[in-house]
C-alpha cells in the first residue's frame, strides 16, 4: 500500500498513471515503438504498424505475408452480427444511434462469437486482436452498406485493409492514391499512448475483464468530440463556416467568424492537445496528402482547404494554438467522399491497434487502476436528524 499523500490533477493533466512499451508521446515527436511517426507514415503499411504494436517488433516478408492471410481469412462476420447490421439504416434514421453506437454495440455483440472471449492469455489476446482488427471494417462497410440501404459489399481477399475497406463502405475499387491517403491515416490513428480511450481500456482490462468488453469500452470514450469525435465534429465545424460565409473564403469574413467565436468562448474542433503545445506531429503529414487529394479532385475541395488553412493561420497568430490530427482528417475524409459519421469509426478501425496491444500488456503486468477522489460533498449529516 501507498503512504504517499494522494495529489490531484484535474483531468489527470500530468500525470504519470502507468508505464508501457509500446508508444512515446512527447512535444518533439511521437514514436511507436522505437519509430517515430514520419518514418513509419512513409514506409510502413498500416498492417506492419499493426502487427509492430501487437507482436512487438516490425515483421519479416514472410511474418507480413502470414499476418495479412490470418486477417484476411478473419475479415467475415457472424450471422448474428450480420443480421444486425441490417438494422442500421433503420436506427440512424428513425431512431438516436450514430454509427459509433452501432459499432460499439457491433464490436460487444462480436465477443459473444468469439470463442475465446474469457481467454486473457497473451497468445488468446493476439488472435482477438486480430480478428477484432480484421473484423471492425466489416462491421462498418456493412453498417454504410445498410444506411445506403444496398446489399452488403462483401470483403475482397485481393485487397489490403485499407483498400477493403474503402471497397467495402461504397462497392467500388478505389484509386491507388485513395489507398494511400487512407493506409497512411490509418497508420497515423493507431496509437497514442495513454489517450482517454486507450486509458479506459486499460482501466478496464485491470480489472481482469476481457478484450472485447475493454474496446467496447474505448470505442465509447472515442466517441467524444474533445478525442476521436474531434475529426466529425472538425468537418461539421467547417461545413457551418461555409455556410455562414458563403462558397468564397471571403477572409474578412472568416477573420468575423472566428471572432465571433472566440467571443462566445467556443472550443474549436480539431485545435489544440494536452500534450503538443507546439504542433501535432501527424498533423501537417495528413494535411499534405489530403490536400493532394483535393487538388486532383477539383476546386470545391481546394477551397475546403483553403478555408482550412485560413483558420488555421487565426488560430494560431491569435491563441497560439495549433491543429491537431483531426482537423486534416475531417478535410481529408471529405475530400475521399466519405460519410462524415464513419470518421470516427474509421479511427476505430485503426486504433483497435493500439487499443489491444494496451489491453495485453494491462493483462501481462497487471494492477488494478484505482485512483482516489478529493470529496467535495456535504460534511458528515444523519439520516434521521
Ligand atoms: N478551441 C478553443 N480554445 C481552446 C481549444 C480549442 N480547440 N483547445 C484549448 N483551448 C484553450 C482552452 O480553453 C484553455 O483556455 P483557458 O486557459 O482560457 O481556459 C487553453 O486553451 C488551454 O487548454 P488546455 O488545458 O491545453 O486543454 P486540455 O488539455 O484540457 O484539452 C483538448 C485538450 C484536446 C480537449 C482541447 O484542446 C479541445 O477541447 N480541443 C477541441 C477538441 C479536439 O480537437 N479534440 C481532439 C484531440 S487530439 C486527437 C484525438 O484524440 O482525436
Amino acid at each position: 500500500m501507498s503512504t504517499q499523500t494522494p495529489t490531484m490533477a484535474k483531468g489527470l493533466d500530468g500525470v504519470i498513471a502507468g508505464e508501457t512499451a509500446i508508444c512515446k508521446v512527447e512535444q518533439h515527436a511521437l514514436i511507436y515503438r522505437g519509430y517515430e511517426i514520419a518514418d513509419l507514415a512513409e514506409y510502413a503499411s498500416f498492417e506492419e504498424v499493426a502487427y509492430l504494436l501487437l507482436v512487438g517488433e516490425k515483421p519479416t516478408a514472410a511474418q507480413l505475408e502470414a499476418f495479412n492471410d490470418e486477417l484476411k481469412g478473419e475479415r467475415g462476420l457472424p450471422s448474428h452480427v450480420r443480421d444486425q447490421l441490417k438494422n442500421a439504416g433503420e436506427l440512424v434514421k428513425k431512431h438516436s444511434a450514430v454509427p459509433m453506437d452501432l459499432l460499439r454495440t457491433a464490436v460487444s455483440v462480436l465477443g459473444h462469437f468469439d470463442p475465446e472471449c474469457q481467454d486473457n492469455s497473451p497468445e488468446a489476446n493476439l488472435r482477438k486482436s486480430k480478428r477484432l482488427l480484421a473484423k471492425v471494417p466489416t462491421v462498418i462497410g456493412h453498417m454504410q452498406n445498410a444506411i445506403d440501404g444496398k446489399d452488403y459489399v462483401e470483403p475482397d481477399d485481393s485487397l489490403d485493409h485499407a483498400a477493403n475497406l474503402l471497397w467495402m463502405m461504397t462497392g467500388q475499387k478505389p484509386s491507388p492514391e485513395a489507398v494511400k491517403v487512407m493506409d497512411v491515416s490509418l497508420v497515423l490513428y493507431a496509437e497514442h499512448d495513454f489517450n482517454a480511450s486507450t486509458f479506459t481500456a486499460r482501466v478496464i482490462a485491470g480489472t481482469l475483464s476481457d478484450m472485447h468488453g475493454a474496446v467496447t469500452g474505448a470505442i465509447a470514450a472515442l466517441k467524444g468530440p474533445l478525442h476521436g469525435g474531434a475529426n466529425e465534429a472538425a468537418m461539421e465545424m467547417l461545413a457551418e463556416i461555409r455556410k455562414d460565409i458563403g462558397p468564397d473564403n471571403d477572409p474578412k469574413k472568416i477573420q468575423d467568424w472566428m471572432h465571433k467565436a472566440f467571443e462566445d468562448k467556443r472550443k474549436l474542433m480539431g485545435f489544440g492537445h494536452r500534450v503538443y503545445k507546439n504542433g501535432d506531429h501527424r498533423a501537417p503529414i495528413l494535411h499534405a496528402l489530403g490536400r493532394k487529394a483535393a487538388e486532383a479532385r477539383g476546386e470545391e475541395f481546394v477551397k475546403l482547404f483553403d478555408l482550412g488553412e485560413a483558420v488555421q493561420k487565426i488560430m494560431l497568430d491569435e491563441k497560439n494554438i495549433f491543429p491537431n490530427v483531426d482537423f486534416p482528417c475531417g478535410m481529408t475524409y471529405f475530400t475521399m467522399g466519405i460519410p462524415v459519421p464513419q470518421y470516427t469509426p474509421i479511427f476505430v478501425a485503426s486504433r483497435v491497434s493500439g487499443w489491444c496491444a494496451h489491453i495485453s500488456e494491462q493483462h501481462a503486468n497487471n494492477r488494478l487502476i484505482r485512483p482516489r477522489v478529493a470529496y467535495t460533498g456535504p460534511d458528515l449529516r444523519k439520516w434521521n436528524a
